[in-house]
């Protein structure tokens, strides 16, 4: 990685940088396109990432394609895969501890402990070696956006990254696009469309509700699909991600989690 880099930046050429943990779908595939207009060389990362799984058995299960995602990502015309091993990231136990300002202590950072120190430990190791122009994140990991854009800020500031979110991707029965989606088994695959579906059904209409009922609305139309259980919904500032007790449109958005049975699945609506 470092000898290519060396050479495209003696070059004076642009990077986007996309970091995946493989299992690659359509999802990533718009990252790369949106990279691969604003930059010359795009690269991605396939690696995932153990510190950023409070859970043993969810980072065992996660879905790992490796030769399916380098295909996809040939198709795509991307320039460089890097895969590196996980003595190659962490030499020796990374015992770094971010401060996030309590912005990693809601939502998911609240029901995952940890997990977004480990997202900071690795992007940041990463950030260092590739020292991209632009790095690409999905909307879809609503919070995991607002982390980056702070650990950019405040601890990376040197490294000048643009840090660039684009928007959720979703299957054609409005699902979000997950590597996690794979892991379903066609009834809760079925059963999962009902999360998209209730949060665009109240994006349109919130205005009728207060913003409790309307998470309390959301929560009920969900677990009353037996085959889903909601973790968590909630309505945050889209900066501070601190609960609302109004909408202000353009600045505030709905997220939630969800089990589909073992599988958990998240989503956000911005309104
Ligand atoms: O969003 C992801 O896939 C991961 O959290 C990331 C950013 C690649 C870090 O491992």
């Amino acid at each position: 990685m470092s000898v290519l880099l060396n050479d495209i930046r003696m070059n004076k050429k642009s990077t986007g940088f996309v970091p995946t943990m493989g299992a690659l779908h359509q999802g990533h595939i718009s990252l790369t396109e949106c990279s691969k207009l604003q930059n010359d060389i795009t690269i991605v990362s396939i690696f995932v990432n153990p510190t950023q799984f409070n859970n043993q058995e969810d980072l065992q299960n996660y879905p790992r394609s490796l030769t399916a995602d380098i295909e996809m990502l040939q198709r795509s015309n991307c320039d460089i895969v890097f895969t590196p091993e996980i003595d190659e990231m962490y030499p020796e136990n990374d015992r770094r501890i971010f401060d996030f300002k309590g912005l990693d202590k809601v939502m998911e950072g609240k029901y995952r402990k940890g997990h977004f120190n480990g997202v900071a430990q690795i992007v940041s190791v990463l950030f260092e070696i590739i020292q991209p122009t632009n790095a690409y994140f999905g909307k879809k990991d609503f919070q995991q956006v607002a982390i980056i854009k702070f650990l950019n800020k405040n601890y990376l500031n040197d490294l000048n990254i643009n840090i660039i979110s684009c928007d959720i991707i979703r299957e054609s029965d409005g699902l979000a696009m997950s590597s996690r989606n794979q892991l379903l088994t066609v009834e809760y695959r079925i059963a999962a469309k009902l999360i998209s579906e209730t949060l665009f059904k109240f994006q349109k209409n919130y205005n009728n509700f207060t913003v409790s009922r309307l998470k309390k609305n959301i929560e009920d139309e969900i677990n009353a699909n037996p085959l889903l259980e909601v973790e968590y919904i909630d309505i945050v500032d889209n900066d501070t991600l601190q609960s609302v007790d109004y909408i202000e449109t353009g600045r505030t958005t709905a997220c939630i989690a969800v089990f589909a049975g073992k599988i958990r699945l998240i989503d956000n609506i911005s309104f």
